[in-house]
């Protein structure tokens, strides 16, 4: 492209984008001051500093120190360096308006190998919590977000039933050092990625791929995180406690009864894999109908646990996957020709995020009140003069934004949206190349931009706050 025609397509998406600003319909009930504006990010995509203070190797220091493993060789050992540059990010977040902060602590800072606390990290965390009361920002703590510490993954990881004992010790200490600072706990980020990313096709730390390991490092998992809210319960009453769950929309390629099978079948191994255990307290029998012969260990009152009230359920959601039959109990993805996609190849479908949570809504008698924990897109973004102009990612949330407005709108309790995520940050196997960030991030100089995304957004929270009467 020539100098020229950058030049004019930029002041022509400007120009679009004036035009176009962040505003919902007038009946939207984003514009209820209620409705939770926010930001999320998590510690090993964007702290850096990753053997200072006491921080411990987890699990992603040693994934991606494996060749082959992240795009490029790229790891989390800088990455958008917060842990040093916390307080000017926290400016940002502020003069963004956002009302919330999604963040995670890295287990690995906070607890040496025997489990005793470690001050230094600890006191990262209290700061950045006391900076976020004073600036009114509402504060959401996730406790673990896939950094692992590596010595227990020595002793089998997620696999190991003690992992889930050790996880509710490090929220037993977490919540007794930061009661009072967090007004919402999650316990586990994405525990769909752990189980089956994790242990089932190795494309995430720690890189193991069996296809036994999945259903019981997620039982694990779901253990740990019932455990944990026992704990937290004990110990930081006033704030709220959930979980969060990635949760997947598949199409069928056709109406054949085949194809809605294996639709369905997808959305049994994204999402009720996940959701039965916690809000019905069992696994679904069709999960063992894909997965022949993997139940796992389950001791009694397991289920129990994990099935104790959550007071919020997080969700985050992406995209959508159509699929057919395999011709056996599975699915087989069809990627369809002609539709929007992101950076990172995900199809652009508002319409999944209503469609899932109205039949989340149907499906669960008691579902709890549900944040939007995570959603955005991942673009090729550039500063040019000054600016980044990210026209892709402004239409793509005003879309899913009125997807969960529809939802609202069907009767589905949605108290909140967090943008995934703050900044340009470490895309986990794909390392720094795809940018999720409303802000632009420059890993040579650690200079952050705000892209046009931030502003609109920050520009609709002001409008909405002016309108209530500040
Ligand atoms: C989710 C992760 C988050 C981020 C986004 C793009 O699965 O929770 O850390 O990588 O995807």
């Amino acid at each position: 492209m020539t100098h020229d025609s950058a030049a004019s397509q930029h002041s022509a998406s400007n120009a679009i984008l004036d035009d176009d600003a962040f505003t919902p319909s007038p009946d939207s009930a984003l514009w209820r001051r209620d409705f939770l504006l926010g930001a999320a990010t998590a510690s090993y995509q964007i702290e850096g500093a990753a053997t200072e203070d006491g921080r411990l190797p987890s699990i992603w220091d040693t994934f991606s120190a494996t060749p082959g493993k992240v795009l490029a060789g790229d790891t989390g050992a800088v990455a958008c360096d917060h842990y040093h540059r916390w307080s000017g990010d926290l400016d940002l977040l502020k003069d963004l308006n956002f009302e919330a902060y999604r963040f995670s602590i890295a287990w690995p800072r906070v607890m040496d190998a025997s489990g005793r606390p470690n001050p230094k990290g600890i006191a990262f965390y209290k700061r950045l919590l006391e900076r976020l009361k004073e600036q009114g920002i509402q504060t959401f703590a996730t406790l673990y977000h896939w950094d692992l510490p590596q010595h227990l993954e020595d002793r089998g990881g997620w696999l190991n039933r003690d992992t889930a004992y050790r996880f509710a010790d490090y929220a037993d200490l977490m919540s007794r050092e930061l009661t009072g600072l967090v007004d919402a706990w999650m316990t586990l980020n994405e525990p769909w990625c752990s189980a089956y990313l994790g242990y089932g096709n190795g494309h995430h730390a720690p890189g193991l791929s069996n296809p036994r390991y999945p259903t019981q490092a997620m039982h694990h998992l779901l253990l740990g995180h019932g455990l944990a809210t026992q704990v937290l319960r004990a110990n930081d009453a006033k704030s709220a406690k959930g979980i969060v769950a990635n949760v997947g929309r598949g199409t069928p390629n056709s109406q054949t009864p085949a194809d809605i099978t294996a639709a369905r079948r997808f959305e049994v191994q994204h999402n009720a894999w996940i959701l039965d255990p916690l809000l019905k307290g069992e696994y679904p029998a069709e999960l063992f109908e894909l997965w022949p012969g993997t139940e796992p260990l389950v001791l009694d009152g397991d289920m129990e646990t994990i099935a104790a009230p959550l007071d919020f359920l997080g969700i985050n959601y992406y995209f959508r996957t159509n699929v057919k039959s395999d011709g056996a109990h599975g699915y087989t993805e069809v990627p369809l020709p002609g539709v929007e996609r992101t950076q990172m190849g995900w199809e652009v479908y508002p319409d999944g995020l209503r469609d899932l949570l109205v039949g989340f809504h149907d499906a669960y008698d008691n579902l709890p009140p549900i944040y939007i924990t995570e959603n955005g897109m991942a673009s090729d973004d550039s500063v040019q003069d000054g600016e980044v102009v990210d026209a892709q990612r402004i239409a793509f949330l005003k879309r899913h934004l009125a997807a969960v407005d529809a939802a609202i709108k069907k009767g589905v309790d949605v108290r909140g949206y967090f943008v995934w995520s703050l900044l340009d940050n470490f895309e986990w196997a794909f390392g720094y190349e795809r940018r999720f960030g409303v802000v632009h991030v420059d890993y040579d100089t650690q200079k952050r931009t705000k892209k046009r995304s931030a502003e609109l957004i920050a520009r609709f929270i002001a409008e909405r706050n002016a309108r209530d009467g500040g």
